[in-house]
C-alpha cells in the first residue's frame, strides 16, 4: 500500500523544520549521553533526526514515505531505513531510545506499533511529541475548522491509551507544550497567533490537518476567516490572543520509561493509577 505521505507530503521541507525549543525538551526528556544510538519514528524528512545527530546523538531515521526520505538533507550523519512503525526491522533491543514525534495519529495499528518501538527500544526511555485530545480547549482555529477536533479525537490517542498501550509496565509521564509563537516548525496549531498564515496555501500543505480534511470544508473555512480578518471580525473576537508569548493549544511530550524498580533485569508491573504522572507545567489551556 502506497505511505500515505507519497501523497501529502510533496513540499514538507517548505515549513517543516526542527524547532530548538521541541529540540531542548526532546533531549531533557530522553536524558542519554551523546553517543547513544537513538530511532526517530516516522522521521519524515528528517528534520529531528538531524537535530539531534547535531547533539552527538547516533541516529537512524525509519520513515515509510519515499517522498518524505527524498526530500532528507543530503551528507548529514543519519542512517535511513525503509519501514513501518507497526514491524520494525531490527532485532531486539537494538536502540537506546526512540522518539516519535508528531507521527502516532499516523499508525495504521497504533497498539502494534507500540509494542514493535519497546521491542526495539528494550529498557530505554520513548519519547513521544503528540497532541492530546483531552486537552482541547477551544482554539480559535477550531472555530473556523470544526472538523479539525473531530479528526484530533479519532487519530490520536489519549494519554490513557497510550499508558494501556505499554501496559503499564514502564511509567510515563506527560509534559504539556505551550507553543511558543514563534516556532519555526509550521505543524497545523503553530501559527495560532498569526491567523494571516492559514491564508498561505504553502502552510497549510505542510500540515496533515488541512491535507486531510474534505476540501470543500477548507475552503468554506478559509473565505469565513480571510472575511473576518478583513472585516476585522477576527481581532474582536480572539485578537487578545495576539499578545501571547506562548499558548497551550494541547500538544504535549509523553515519556515512557522502564520503572524505576527495575532492579537486575527484573521489573515489577505497576498498578494502573500509579504508572501514570502528568506534569503540568503551568500551560494556559
Ligand atoms: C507529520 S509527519 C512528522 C515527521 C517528523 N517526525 C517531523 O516531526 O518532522 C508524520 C510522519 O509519520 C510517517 N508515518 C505515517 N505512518 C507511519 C507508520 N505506520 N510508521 C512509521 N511512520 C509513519 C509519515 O510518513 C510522516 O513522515
Amino acid at each position: 500500500m502506497p505511505a500515505l505521505y507519497d501523497s501529502i507530503g510533496t513540499g514538507y521541507n517548505a515549513t517543516r523544520r526542527a524547532d530548538c525549543r521541541i529540540v531542548d525538551c526532546i533531549v531533557e526528556l530522553l536524558d542519554l549521553a551523546p553517543g547513544r544510538r537513538v530511532l526517530d519514528v516516522g522521521a519524515g524528512t528528517g528534520s529531528y533526526s538531524l537535530a539531534l545527530a547535531e547533539r552527538g546523538y547516533e541516529m537512524v531515521a525509519l520513515e515509510p514515505s519515499s517522498v518524505m526520505r527524498d526530500q532528507a538533507q543530503a551528507g548529514v550523519p543519519v542512517t535511513w531505513v525503509e519501514g513501518t512503525a507497526e514491524s520494525l526491522p531490527f532485532p531486539d533491543g537494538s536502540f537506546d531510545g526512540a522518539i516519535l514525534i508528531l507521527c502516532i495519529h499516523h499508525f495504521a495499528d497504533k497498539p502494534a506499533a507500540f509494542a514493535e518501538v519497546r521491542r526495539v527500544v528494550s529498557s530505554g526511555p520513548i519519547v513521544i511529541f503528540t497532541y492530546d485530545p483531552d486537552a482541547i480547549d477551544s482554539p480559535w482555529l477550531f472555530h473556523y475548522f470544526p472538523a479539525f477536533r473531530t479528526q484530533i479525537r479519532g487519530a490520536f490517542p489519549t494519554l490513557s491509551t497510550l499508558g494501556e498501550a505499554f501496559r503499564c509496565t514502564d511509567s510515563i509521564s506527560a509534559r504539556p507544550f505551550p507553543l511558543p509563537h514563534d516556532l519555526v516548525d509550521g505543524f497545523a496549531g503553530a501559527a495560532w497567533r498569526y491567523p494571516e498564515r492559514y491564508l498561505e496555501r504553502d502552510f497549510r500543505e505542510g500540515t496533515s490537518a488541512f491535507r486531510q480534511t474534505d476540501p470543500s470544508l477548507c475552503e468554506e473555512g478559509l473565505a469565513t476567516l480571510e472575511r473576518d480578518l478583513e472585516s476585522g471580525a477576527w481581532d474582536v473576537r480572539f485578537g487578545a490572543i495576539r499578545s501571547l508569548q506562548e499558548y497551550g493549544h494541547g500538544y504535549t511530550f509523553v515519556t515512557i520509561k522502564p520503572p524505576k524498580s527495575v532492579v537486575g533485569g527484573h521489573s515489577a508491573a505497576l498498578p494502573a493509577p500509579f504508572c501514570f504522572a502528568r506534569k503540568d507545567n503551568g500551560s494556559n489551556r
